[in-house]
């Protein structure tokens, strides 16, 4: 199966991606534009080809899907914590151990993320993990097999989506320390052009919110749409709802016994990111994808984007919001 997916891959890199519209990446040094949105050829391109050609879905399974820098780590900790509560005491919990992106696989990069020769075990160890199996991916819908994202499939999704100005300063500032240093300068202007164009990883931003939102509209039982500040505001409300979504609604009792603010504690920026686990070390997604485990954590508020962003700036992405979801019931 490994040699069939590098030999898929393979002529993926010789006859499709030279054709594709080509621009300068953010992390990379290039990305290239398939099917609307802009891929790494190295790594969430190579990622998506996989699961069009090998992953096997089971109707338990549950995907994280956010775009970079939406609050990624802290879905994976809400839904793993949530998920598993009567499995883990919350003083002795695998989260206060493995930081968040140990805890379930990132799709887009986990078979190879070892290189291309651990593929087979990899591939193999995906068919091991217990149900529910929950995963991540950057990956828009409209990139997910059919396998994956048809009703019959039972698979669940949930969205986590943010403020694109908060994304913008959230993904610059992490570029800024973990960019290669081979890889010409990137400044925030850089940054402003080619996010206001769409050219960022997974993106056009908006166009990969609005096809898990409106397939979130069609489908409620399928796909559970959040926003980072609804979290932030009122955690108590979205993480119940994400209980439900989940098929696992907490009872009176867990209620009454305070679990939710338990999970919601547990998963806090504040404790997360205090935790050792989170502080020192790397995160090794792809031989190409390393980054320290602190830069996962950096402020976790809302609107942080007015530290960095000019009048001018903000109106821009505004204006782009605007118009990009005019009509689609969604707001930011
Ligand atoms: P900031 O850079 O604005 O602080 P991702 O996990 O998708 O890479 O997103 C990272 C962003 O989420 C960062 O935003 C980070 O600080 C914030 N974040 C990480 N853990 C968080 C948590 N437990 N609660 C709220 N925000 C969190």
């Amino acid at each position: 199966e490994s040699i069939s997916f590098q030999k898929t891959y393979e002529k993926y890199m010789r006859d499709i991606i030279p054709t594709l519209p080509k621009e300068r990446g953010w992390w990379f040094e290039t990305i290239v534009q398939f099917n609307g949105f802009w891929l790494s050829p190295t790594n969430s391109f190579k990622g998506a080809i996989f699961l069009h050609h090998h992953f096997r879905p089971r109707p338990t399974d549950i995907f994280a899907c956010t775009s970079m820098k939406t609050g990624t780590t802290w879905l994976k900790a809400l839904i793993f914590a949530t998920i598993n509560r009567t499995n883990f005491e919350f003083s002795n919990h695998p989260l206060l151990t493995t930081g968040p992106h140990g805890l379930f696989p990132f799709l887009d990069t986990y078979i190879f993320r070892n290189g291309d020769d651990d593929c087979q075990d990899s591939i193999s160890s995906l068919d091991t993990l217990p149900s529910p199996r929950l995963f991540t991916t950057h990956l828009p819908y409209s990139s997910l097999p059919d396998s994956v994202t048809a009703s019959s499939s039972g698979c669940r999704f949930v969205c986590l989506c943010r403020n694109p100005k908060d994304v913008l300063v959230s993904m610059w500032l992490v570029l800024k320390k973990s960019r290669s240093k081979e890889l010409p300068s990137f400044s925030l202007d850089d940054a402003f052009e080619s996010f206001c164009r769409g050219v960022f990883q997974y993106g056009p931003y908006w166009d990969h919110v609005l096809e898990y939102w409106k397939e979130s509209l069609e489908s409620p039982n399928k796909i559970l749409f959040l926003k980072y500040e609804d979290l932030k505001n009122e955690p108590l409300v979205y993480v119940k709802r994400l209980a439900d979504f989940l098929g696992k609604p907490f009872s009176a009792e867990e209620e009454t016994n305070g679990v939710v603010e338990e999970i919601i504690r547990l998963c806090s920026f504040e404790n997360l990111s205090n935790l050792e686990v989170n502080k020192d070390g790397m995160e090794k997604f792809s031989p190409e994808i390393i980054v320290n485990k602190s830069s996962f954590f950096r402020k976790g508020q809302v609107g942080d984007w007015k530290n960095y962003l000019t009048e001018e700036m903000a109106k821009c992405i505004d204006q782009i919001s605007d118009d990009k979801l005019y009509g689609s019931g969604l707001t930011f």
